[in-house]
């Protein structure tokens, strides 16, 4: 791993006793920091590996999309956790959640929440994560992977424009990736650590849900199901009322 000084140097642990960014790793380049952190679960790394890029030559998305950035405009990072089983499928909700009062600290434009996991401004997806679990010798791991668009200007880019927003693209003015990261992994770990806090995740993440009481669409393999949005069960699965 080509590991590198960059915008970033300075936060080599976030703060004394947390567990997300007990150790922080910054590249200059890699193919995906989700294949790179599960490489470091499956060798036994424990949990609370952060790993950032600037540039991911293969970066994933959800249902084998692509994730692309422009090279150090955006946040592109992973973190290892290693969580009790029941607390797995909660995952994806952690990511967004952090995502959301992290952005607010940043804009006053309204932050909303999609199923599963995709972080709303202005109609458009500002973030979006990809959670990927395994069993290594240590138990099981989960692997959250997460884009934030902060200084990317998605106009630049026609076929995503409409769907798309950053936090520049909000406030009208750059921002500082250090400082946003910062923040972030100081939410992540606030919920991840306190046991209380995890056991409301659910409800603080519906509580900015945008699509409750709507009528969606949701792929469910090769299957599209339609209903409403009722809002999610205790382990963040989604509650579809079918109509029919
Ligand atoms: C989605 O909305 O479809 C999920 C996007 C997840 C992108 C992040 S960027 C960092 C990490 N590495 C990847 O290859 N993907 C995730």
């Amino acid at each position: 791993m080509n590991e590198c000084a960059s915008e970033f140097e300075g936060l080599e642990s976030v703060d004394a006793g947390s567990i997300i960014g007990r150790r922080i790793v910054w590249l200059k380049e890699t193919r995906s920091t989700n294949d790179d952190v599960r490489r470091a679960a499956e060798a036994d790394e424990p949990e609370g590996l952060v790993i950032i890029a600037d540039v991911q030559n293969a970066g994933r998305g959800r249902m084998s999309r692509t994730w692309t950035s422009p090279p150090g405009m955006d946040i592109l990072f992973s973190v290892l956790l290693r969580p009790k089983a029941s607390d797995l499928p909660k995952m994806p909700l952690l990511s967004g959640l952090a995502v959301a009062r992290t952005l607010d600290k940043f804009t006053d434009v309204p932050i909303t929440l999609k199923w599963p996991n995709d972080v709303r401004a202005e109609n458009r997806k500002i973030s979006g994560s990809l959670v990927e679990s395994g069993n290594s010798d240590l138990g099981y791991y989960a692997v959250l992977g997460t884009g934030v668009n902060v200084n990317q200007d998605a106009s630049d880019h026609p076929e995503i424009a409409q769907i798309a927003t950053s936090l520049r693209t909000l406030n009208g003015k750059t921002v500082s990736r250090r400082d946003v990261m910062r923040i972030l992994l100081r939410e992540m770990n606030n919920i991840y650590v306190n046991p209380e806090n995890m056991s409301r995740l659910v409800s603080d993440w519906s509580a900015r849900l945008e699509t409750i009481g709507q009528e969606i669409d949701v792929r469910w393999g090769d299957e599209l199901i339609h209903g409403v949005a009722e809002g999610v069960d205790d382990t963040g699965r989604l509650l579809l009322r079918d109509n029919e």
